[in-house]
């Protein structure tokens, strides 16, 4: 937090470059990245490329030991489409805002489209905290920090005092 690189818009991957051993690459990094960190999410703005690239999923993530699995996905270029007005809030943390965790309201039902690591197109309709860990992604790709989505102050604080058990 503080790189102005994370308050960018990112650019568009132009699709017949995802095939490219530059793009696969980034791809790699990210997923090698987000696992040795135990995120449940990552986005290409947050190791220094500002491209439309976040991946997320896990099996099982000590940082959010109560949440399902969600499928591993590349995602590229999203586009998310919230499917109703309802929103909830739930606790979320960042690996470019570590040691801390703040309660930020999100679309519970949303559909995303994008494109895969083979320039597939995906297209689903999630909601929870799939739908958080989405969001969540999607906006470092606007520029925007979770903390700047807080809407109740007094729900921004240290993980350790928290959440002492994580
Ligand atoms: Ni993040």
């Amino acid at each position: 937090m503080g790189e102005p690189l994370l308050l960018q818009q990112a650019i568009q991957v132009t699709a017949e470059t995802i095939a490219s051993p530059e793009i696969q690459g980034i791809i790699q990094d990210l997923l090698d990245t987000m696992k040795d960190a135990n995120g449940a999410g990552l986005a290409a703005p947050q190791i220094g490329i500002s491209l439309q690239i976040v991946v997320f999923g896990f099996e099982k993530n000590e940082r959010y030991p109560n949440e399902l699995p969600i499928p591993e996905t590349i995602l590229i270029n999203p586009v998310i489409t919230p499917l109703n007005s309802l929103q909830e809030s739930g606790w979320e943390g960042c690996l470019s805002v570590p040691g801390l965790r703040g309660f930020v309201p999100r679309y519970e039902n949303i559909r995303y489209q994008g494109l895969d690591a083979h320039g597939q197109i995906i297209d689903r309709t999630v909601s929870g905290f799939h739908a958080r860990v989405v969001q969540h992604e999607c906006d470092h790709l606007l520029g925007i920090l979770y903390p700047m989505q807080i809407e109740d102050m007094t729900k921004f604080g240290f993980t350790e005092v928290l959440f002492p058990n994580l």
